[in-house]
Order: C-alpha cells, then structure tokens, then sequence
C-alpha cells in the first residue's frame, strides 16, 4: 500500500504545480498585448495543461481510488474529500476551457479575474491535506 500511497502523492504535487501555474500564465496572458507573446502563452498552456496537468490529475484519482477501494479505507473525511477533489475536478475542467479561449483569442476575462481564480485550488490544498492527515469526525 505504501508505493501506491507514494505514487497518489507524487502525482498529486504534480498536478498542484500545474494548478498552481497555469492560472498565472492565464493572469500574464490576459495582460499580453503582443502578438509574438500570445502565440508563446498559447504553446505553453497547451503543454502544460494536456502533457502534465491532466495525466497528473487521472494518475492522482486513480492511486487515490485504488487506496480507497483496494484498502477499504472509509470515514467522513474521506467523502468530504471526494467532494473536494469533485470540486477541483470541476476547477480543472474550467482551465482548459480557458485554454481553449485563449487558443482561438476568444478570452472574456482581464488579468484581476485570473488572479482571484489563481487562489482557489491553495483553498481546496489546505481542506484536503487536513481531511486525510487529521481526518476529523465531520458528522
Ligand atoms: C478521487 C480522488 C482521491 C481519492 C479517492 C483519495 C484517497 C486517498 C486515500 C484512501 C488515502 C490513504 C489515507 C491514509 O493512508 O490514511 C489517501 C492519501 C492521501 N491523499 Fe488522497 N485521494 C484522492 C485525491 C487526493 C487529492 C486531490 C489530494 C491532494 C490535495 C490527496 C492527498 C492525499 C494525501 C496527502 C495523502 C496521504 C495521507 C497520509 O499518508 O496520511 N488525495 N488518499
């Protein structure tokens, strides 16, 4: 259990590190006004959206599930992560949508937007990280 465990967290900070800077390209990308640095932004999320962002979250959820159901873990903490992890499944989802946007220059929001939104996966980190080290009685 210990290398699958080993394998959902690695794969985990992999994925957190491309959360993590893929909105900031967005925040420097929304404030770009050159072209040879548009077509630059646009390569760049690309890659890290579809070589390290998304093979790292499949690979987390799947280490992660294989713990669950392979090790019979249970407990409210962990549905209240699964609800968390749904939730940065849903925020991962909208950064390719944004990806998509900026691949056709069809981007709706400013930079201060992308900030804001730069935060929110450091919030779920937190709740999560707490959930399956703590796992505190919820209900
Ligand atoms: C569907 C997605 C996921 C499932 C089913 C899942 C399930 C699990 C399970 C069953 C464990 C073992 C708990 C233990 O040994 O006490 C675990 C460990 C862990 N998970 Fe996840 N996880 C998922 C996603 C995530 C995500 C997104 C994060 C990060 C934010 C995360 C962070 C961790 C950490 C840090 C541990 C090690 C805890 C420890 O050793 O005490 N997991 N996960």
């Amino acid at each position: 259990m210990l290398w699958i465990k080993s394998l959902h967290i690695i794969f985990m900070v992999t994925w957190f590190s491309a959360l993590f800077y893929l909105p900031r390209l967005f925040v420097y990308h929304a404030a770009c006004d050159d072209q040879p640095g548009n077509e630059r932004f646009k390569v760049m999320e690309r890659k890290l959206y579809r070589g390290i962002m998304t093979p790292s979250a499949v690979l987390t959820i799947f280490f992660g599930t294989w713990l669950w159901l392979g090790y019979g873990f249970a407990g409210d903490w962990l549905y209240a992560k699964l609800a968390l992890v749904g939730v940065l499944v849903i925020y991962h989802f909208y950064c390719g949508k944004y990806v998509a946007a900026f691949k056709n220059d069809n981007n709706q929001h400013g930079h201060v937007f992308y900030r804001w939104f730069n935060e929110f996966p450091v919030l779920i980190l937190f709740a999560v990280v707490i959930l399956v080290v703590v796992k505190p009685d919820l209900f």
